[in-house]
This record gives C-alpha cells, structure tokens and sequence, in this order.
C-alpha cells in the first residue's frame, strides 16, 4: 500500500480521483482553464486559500505552511494528483511537500523564464510576479542556467496591488490598470521583447495586456506557463497509469455540460473564506461552460 492507501496496482478508483488544484486565491483557475481544455474528462477539485492571500510578501515560512495545509486538505479528498497553481507557494512549499507525500504526484510552477529566454531576440526579457516568486530559488535556478549563460538580461518586476486587482474583478479605470500600461511602456523602451506573467493571477489580465500591444503597436510578447504545466501532467498522468477511464464523463446529465465538442464535469471549487461576490467573480473567469460545485466544511 502507499501514501494513497493503494495498491501497487492502479484500479479504476485510483483512475477517477480528482486532480487537486491549489493557489492563494483565484489565480490557479487560469491553470486549470488549460487543464479543463486538454483533460476535459478528469474531475477537478480546487482549494482557494482566500483567507490569506496575497502569499507574495509573506515571509517564506509562512508560504510553507500555509501551503503544507492546503496540500493536506487535497489529500484528504483523495486527489490522485495535486498542482500547486501558485508560483509564490511552488518557490517555498513544492520541495517539502513533495517530502511530506512521497507517493503523491505533486506539480509545481515556476514562471516561463526558459521559453522566454529562447525566444528573445533582444536578449532582453522582463518576469513580472510576486516578490516571493522573484526571490526564489526555482526561479533563480533558470537565471543561472538558462539566462546567464546566454547574455539575457532578465528584470524582475513586483507590483503588490496586482493580486488583490486581480481578486477584486480587475476595473480598468483602477490605478493599477494605469500603471501597468504605464510598466509596459516602460520594458519596451528597456528593449525588453518577451514579458513573463509569473504568477497565476496575471494570465486573467493578458487579453488586457494584448489589447494595449495590439493598439500601440509595442514590441513586446507575452508568455505564461498554463499550456506547458497542461501538457505535464497529461505526461504524468500516463506516466503513473493515473488518466480517468474515458467513461468517466458519462456521469448523470445533471452532472455535467456539454460545450461545442467536449463534455465538461464539474469543478468542485472550496475557499477558505468564501462571499457572493468570489463566487461571482469566479464565475466570470471561468466562463458559461464551466459548471460549478461550491465546497465547504
Ligand atoms: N497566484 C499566485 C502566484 O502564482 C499569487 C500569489 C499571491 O497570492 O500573492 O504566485
């Protein structure tokens, strides 16, 4: 038996536990709209640690534990898999829980620095994420392998009002919409042509981004982390025999929405502190083809 109370053996129980999905806040759904996209017949269950975010200034110790308990409470709802969908918690909390839960598969994130190095052509990219994320070892590892020895500069930029724009629906007229029009401008005149979005809060903000690239014309090319962290844990669900049998999307008609061409179950979504308004504003992040279970103790 392992950690997962199984048996060597992979049954089809093991097979159709849920995928675990964690972050401070709402950031990690822009992880799991990638995942929902290429496992569409996996059941998801996502823990919102919305009592204490933001996790970026917090101190290190304090990421750990905050992240220990929420990879407990995913165990304990018999996840097969858990990601953490958090750069900030991936940089202080990836290592140790991965000691705490041998057999568990345990994803982390780490902001796209890698592919953005590759693909610069001014040798010259800006990470933009939170200041435990920039300060972090997985971080700094791609600077010193992969940066360094190419000649890429890399600047690392932390706004502490983005997280909370971000949670509080992101209104363009806020100050935080301005300044950051105002940060873009600033890495293209740096010459900087690739901008990573290293925290899972500013993907919900790229279509933002984007529409100021496209308006004025700006050099500049955004990267994120979602299709790539997507593609990995499809490998490792192969990997560990742990893909959901392919039936497992046939639940009651209730259970389940139809989009265009997939068949959608569920997302069963658990805050640590939970308002009508979360529950609206995670609505209009994930769209009309998700539907939802709210989860609480
Ligand atoms: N989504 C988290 C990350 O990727 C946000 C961190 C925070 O709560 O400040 O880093």
């Amino acid at each position: 038996m392992d950690r997962l109370g199984r048996n060597t053996i992979v049954t089809d129980k093991d097979r159709s536990a849920p995928i675990g999905l964690f972050d401070s806040g709402i950031g990690g759904l822009s992880v799991y709209l990638h995942l929902a996209q290429q496992l569409p017949n996996e059941h998801y269950v996502y823990y919102a640690d919305t009592l204490n975010v933001p996790y970026g200034d917090r101190d290190s110790h304090d990421i750990e534990t905050l992240t220990l308990k929420a990879v407990e409470w995913l165990y304990q709802q018999g996840c097969k898999m858990v990601i953490i969908a958090c750069n900030s918690a991936s940089a202080y909390g990836l290592e140790t829980a991965r000691r705490c839960y041998p057999q568990l598969p345990i994803v982390g994130l780490v902001p796209a620095l890698k592919p953005a190095v590759l693909a610069s052509k001014s040798g010259h990219v800006a990470v933009l994420a939170t200041k435990a994320t920039l300060n972090g070892s997985l971080l700094n590892d791609v600077v010193v392998n992969v940066a360094n020895p190419k000649g890429t500069v890399v600047a690392k930029y932390f706004d502490p009002k983005l997280v909370p724009w971000v949670e509080s629906g992101m209104s363009e007229d806020d100050d935080t919409a301005q300044n950051l029009r105002h940060q873009l401008q600033v890495f293209v005149d740096e010459g900087v042509d690739q901008l990573v979005l290293g925290c899972t809060h500013y993907p919900f903000f790229k279509t933002f981004l984007l529409n100021e690239i496209i308006q004025k014309q700006l050099p500049i090319q955004i990267v994120d982390s979602g299709q790539a962290i997507a593609e990995r844990v499809k490998q490792l669900l192969i990997l560990n025999q742990l893909s959901a049998p392919l039936n497992d999307a046939e639940g009651p008609h209730d259970e389940k929405r139809q989009t265009s061409d997939k068949i959608r179950l569920p997302l069963t979504f658990h805050a640590t502190k939970y308002s009508d308004k979360l529950g609206a504003l995670v609505e209009r992040l994930l769209g009309e083809e998700t539907s939802l279970q709210y989860y609480s103790e």
